[in-house]
């Protein structure tokens, strides 16, 4: 393991939105990590720390790069997702009004995590909290 880094991202906090996916494009940027990946690390952790903000009672983002790949986890607290297969769809949302205003709501978020890493595992258990890991080639 090259690098880990584990930050929090807090239900409701609109104020750091972003926050935590701008640290690990910097952290990447120092270890050398080609633009092509950090693009694709990017997209992905901002879709992920947002829904941790929007959705989730909370959560957190752990990055670690090894030699070959780096991973993205990112794992809440709750409330869980009902059904998988339609939150992966695009275009499928249960954002509210204010949410929309905000410019979310797409339904696009999951589904751009999943197009973007070259691996993508979700799980999620109502009441426990959602999980997912995503790996990135460092080709
Ligand atoms: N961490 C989470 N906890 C609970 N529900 C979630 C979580 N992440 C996503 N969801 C559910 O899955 C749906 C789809 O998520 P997705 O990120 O694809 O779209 P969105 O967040 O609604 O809109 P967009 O990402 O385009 O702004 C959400 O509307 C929400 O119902
Ligand atoms: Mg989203």
């Amino acid at each position: 393991m090259r690098y880990k880094l584990i930050l929090d991202v807090k239900r409701g906090d609109f104020d750091a939105a972003g926050e935590a996916s701008r640290k690990i494009k910097d952290i990447l940027q120092q270890l050398g990590v080609s633009s092509k990946v950090i693009r694709k690390v990017s997209i992905a952790g901002y879709e992920g720390e947002m829904n941790l903000a929007i959705h989730s009672l909370g959560g957190k983002i752990i990055l670690e790069v090894g030699e070959e790949e780096l991973s993205l986890t990112i794992k809440d607290i709750g409330p869980g997702i009902d059904n998988l297969d339609l939150a992966m769809t695009a275009g499928w949302s249960t954002a509210d009004d204010k949410v929309r205003q905000m410019g979310f709501g797409a339904g696009m978020g999951l589904f751009n995590m999943n197009k973007h890493a070259d691996n993508f595992l979700i799980t999620s258990k109502i009441g426990a909290g959602t999980k997912i890991v995503m790996k990135f080639s460092l080709e």
